[in-house]
């Protein structure tokens, strides 16, 4: 299909609503995408006429949400090209998945003195479990750093890696810098030395094609809500020779075999994972948001979006009082910036005003503040949606931002 941006507009009721009688400009996509109606629909239509419990019933219901499910699942593995279905663990999202994988990895592979390596450029999902574990088990957190320019410095990782290392995890792209980062070259370096690598793709998957047979990555995580699906829902993609190893996270009901006082055994790949009863109708959303991005072509969405971004960056320097953060080579279509003597917090209540949805703020992501020593910034996030329109707008208004606030 080509790429018909009206059409994928009116995809997007939300796309139509005002705000303080001013029309939307939604620069929030890389706290949550919008959703279309095709995702919408399917949720509807399963509240609405066949929610059932999967894997518990032996009724039609009971049957098609189970399939459905499952089918989701077959859904999620085709679109990262996971070798099987049963790789792919459902959760509630990017953070619980890496949660679910610290604490499970943790168990299994990690003791005292042991270390785990991440990059500066995290934001909180891919800090905060790490650092409970390295609490937990006595173990060390080590960073990968980047530069100014907002580009990690790969080089440094082969130095970082000693024989205490057991994992290495990346964020694909950076939520607050855009960076996207080299990490089939990462997986390499890891590799060789025979640890395995996770990657953070929840700003990613909706952006470019993500392969992971091809990056040979042990772990990978996205949410359901970042690629314009539900919320509560995402999955944790890990190597089957990894998830038959590892120990369950949570223990409860469907994550089991036989369960007696004295002791339980456990179900296998991947339901050991998915204890109680799963967002399946968010799963089944899911794969609805994987096939309408399908129907556009992730070649074709990438391709805009970083035109979107080229635009963007180009207009926001013309406007000459304004320092964009992170601007390496390899940016997707995020723009972290401030505007000269303006605070960030006053510049977001303004764009606000003016119908314009941007993060101001640190984006859970303290520590890319810290480097540049910046209380936060603002963000426009730019999706599929945007236009080079709303974009000029958002220009235009930063001078009359800067008139009304310095
Ligand atoms: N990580 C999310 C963001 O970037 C919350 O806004």
């Amino acid at each position: 299909m080509s790429f018909d941006i009206d059409k994928i507009r009116n995809d997007f009721p939300v796309l139509g609503e005002k705000v303080y009688n001013k029309q939307l400009i939604y620069f929030d996509n890389g706290a949550t995408t919008q959703k279309p109606s095709p995702v919408i629909e399917i949720i509807n239509k399963y509240h609405s006429k066949l929610n059932s419990s999967i894997h518990r019933g032996v009724h039609f219901l009971s049957d098609q949400a189970t399939n459905d499910y499952e089918d989701a699942r077959k859904k999620v593995a085709e679109f990262i090209n996971a070798e099987k279905s049963s790789e792919i663990i459902f959760t509630s999202g990017s953070t619980g998945s890496i949660n679910m994988l610290a604490f499970s990895f943790g168990e299994k592979f990690v003791s005292e003195g042991d270390e785990i390596i991440i990059t500066e450029m995290e934001h909180h999902a891919n800090i905060v479990p790490w650092q409970m574990l390295c609490e937990r088990k006595k173990a060390k957190l080590k960073i990968i750093p980047f530069n100014d320019e907002g580009i990690l410095q790969t080089e440094s990782l082969s130095t970082l890696i000693t024989e205490k290392t057991k994992l290495v995890s990346v964020i694909h792209i950076s939520n607050t810098l855009g960076t996207i980062n080299p990490i089939k070259n990462i997986i390499e370096i890891a590799h060789r030395q025979s640890i395995p690598v996770m990657i953070d793709a929840a700003q990613s998957i909706q952006h470019l094609s993500v392969d992971v047979q091809e990056l040979d990555c042990d772990f990978l995580v996205f949410s359901g809500h970042k690629a314009y699906g539900p919320t509560g829902i995402g999955i944790l993609y890990g190597k089957e020779k990894w998830l038959e190893n590892l120990p369950p996270y949570q223990g409860g009901g469907d994550m089991v075999d036989i369960v007696t006082f004295e002791n339980t055994t456990y179900n296998e790949v991947p339901f050991k994972f998915e204890a109680g009863t799963t967002n399946y109708i968010g799963a089944i959303g899911m794969a609805e948001a994987l096939r309408y991005i399908e129907s556009i072509g992730l070649e074709n969405i990438g391709k805009y979006e970083t035109e979107l971004m080229h635009y963007a960056t180009k207009k926001l320097k013309e406007t000459g009082i304004v320092t964009i953060y992170g601007n390496a080579p390899e940016k997707a279509s995020i723009l972290s910036f401030l505007i000269d003597g303006v605070h960030m917090a006053d510049a977001g209540m303004m764009f606000d005003k003016l119908g314009i949805a941007v993060r101001v703020g640190t984006h859970c992501a303290q520590t890319v503040m810290q480097h540049f020593n910046i209380d936060g910034t603002v963000r426009a996030s730019m999706s599929m949606y945007n236009t080079k329109e709303e974009i000029d707008y958002l220009c235009q208004t930063i001078h009359q931002v800067k008139a009304m606030l310095s």
